[in-house]
């Protein structure tokens, strides 16, 4: 397993371009199964998680290439319906494909999904909503069986939370339904509206994506298209989490701000001042972070779970006291032992995570178990004094693309073994 070696204390500097968003990346990929020809994807962002989505379109019997940060996918209709376990375990991204490979196919076979071990992360929504929709699904085993034995038709459906993975489930499999379906509490991440977006381009008739409410009319085909990935918000926030804790003054470029707007606000409170220039945002940290009082984490527009443990860490040196409310997944602090062998002086109970700064924190040899956490203990290496060993660096690799390149890149000590 390869590791990262992070001396820290190093100050960055200059500009980066910020990649395109995994969480996008990852329900597209699964729609273009719904359509037939070729769709290319810019801005695609070249990471394990995205790869897993990929092996599994060629497993379905589609196209998928990479050339750069551009990915081609070209679909006529699936050959085949089930979904092995080696291939779904991989990512939580793969239970996209439950809700495309159903409408596409009129049945589907899946084992339950992987993912970062964060909380239960059960998909009883995911289910729920289907069955809304006229699936017939089993569990045996292990493996989900689906089918719609009269075809998918546009229902009400209403969530008790607005589940992003939900929310796409239900679009993935009521675009091509007949008739119309409305969903109510559904996500507002911006990821749903890119998903949104590429349908639409393909044909489909969503309406109201970034709202509460979103009316899908069920079409009869669609077709491939060209389109660009929005670019990854938590990706900006990571890097925004370095520039804090290493004093430094960098330029995040590609972004587009109405989708930072809920996470800003800690590290402004934190003593960073931001300056937005068209799709840039340059980043000015102070020598040592104030404390960010409270902070919960709340569906979009509030501040993201996702972007949780990188803050953790820069609130660990903060000058003051940092109370985190981690409200959207419910074990979500494994890095905080991880962050306590640097030094850092933090408290977890339930959703409450209790944060004394520390003057600094010393490198040690640590060990990520989630992609966000692997996130949070490099980011506490940058600014740690001496050298910090990093396992689990195949975490790091599901949602950053070139993640030590880039920050090699504004000036970091940082390299992988
Ligand atoms: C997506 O996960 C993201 N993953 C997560 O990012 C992100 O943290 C999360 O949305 C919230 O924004 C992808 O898009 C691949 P949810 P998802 O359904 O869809 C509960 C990362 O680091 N729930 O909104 O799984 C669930 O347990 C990853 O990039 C049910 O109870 O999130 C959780 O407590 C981590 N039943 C809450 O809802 C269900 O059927 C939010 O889950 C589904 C979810």
């Amino acid at each position: 397993m390869s590791k990262l070696y992070i001396t820290g204390q190093n100050r960055l500097s200059g500009s980066v371009c910020v990649q395109g968003a995994k969480n996008s990346a990852l329900p597209i990929l699964a729609a273009t199964v719904l359509t037939k020809g070729e769709s290319v994807l810019y801005h695609c962002p070249d990471l394990t998680d995205v790869e897993a989505s990929m092996c599994i379109l060629r497993w379905l019997g589609c196209r998928a290439s990479r050339d750069s940060d551009t990915v081609t996918v070209r679909c006529d209709g699936v050959s085949r319906n089930d979904i092995p376990d080696e291939l779904m375990r991989k990512t939580r991204g793969s239970l996209a494909f439950l809700g495309a490979v159903l409408a596409a196919s009129g049945k589907v076979r899946i084992t339950l999904p992987g993912g970062c071990q964060i909380g239960q992360r059960p998909i009883d929504l995911h289910l729920k909503s289907l069955r809304r929709l006229g699936a017939v699904i089993r569990e045996r085993h292990g493996w989900l069986e689906c089918r719609a034995p009269h075809g998918l038709k546009g229902a009400d459906i209403a969530l008790p939370f607005p589940s992003v993975g939900a929310t796409e489930a239900v679009m993935l499999a009521a675009c091509t339904a007949s008739g119309t379906t409305v969903l109510t509490n559904a996500a507002r991440e911006p990821e749903i509206t890119d998903l949104a977006d590429f349908l639409n381009r393909c044909g489909a008739k969503i309406d109201g994506a970034g709202e509460s409410e979103l009316v899908i009319e069920g079409v009869g085909e669609l077709r491939g298209c060209d389109h660009a990935i929005i670019p990854d918000r938590i990706a900006a926030a990571t890097l925004i989490t370095c520039a804090a804790v290493t004093g430094s003054d960098i330029t995040l470029k590609g972004v587009i701000h109405s989708h930072l707007a809920g996470i800003l606000p800690p590290f402004e409170d934190a003593g960073c001042r931001f300056t937005a220039h068209k799709n840039e945002l340059r980043v000015s940290a102070p020598q040592r972070l104030r404390s960010m009082k409270i902070v919960r984490t709340m569906p979009y527009p509030g501040f993201p779970t996702d972007a949780q443990a990188p803050l953790l860490a820069a609130a660990a040196t903060a000058d003051g006291t940092t109370v985190m409310i981690e409200n959207i997944f419910e074990n979500r602090y494994r890095h905080v032992s991880e962050l306590t062998r640097m030094g850092a002086d933090i408290k977890t109970e339930g959703k409450f995570a209790l944060v004394e700064g520390v003057p600094r924190l010393y490198g040690a040899s640590v060990e990520a178990a989630d992609l966000r956490g692997a996130a949070a203990l490099a980011a506490a290496g940058l600014c740690a004094e001496g050298k910090t060993e990093l396992c689990g660096v195949q975490y790091l690799d599901r949602g950053y693309e070139r993640f030590e390149q880039v920050l090699t890149e504004l000036g970091a000590d940082i390299v992988r073994v």
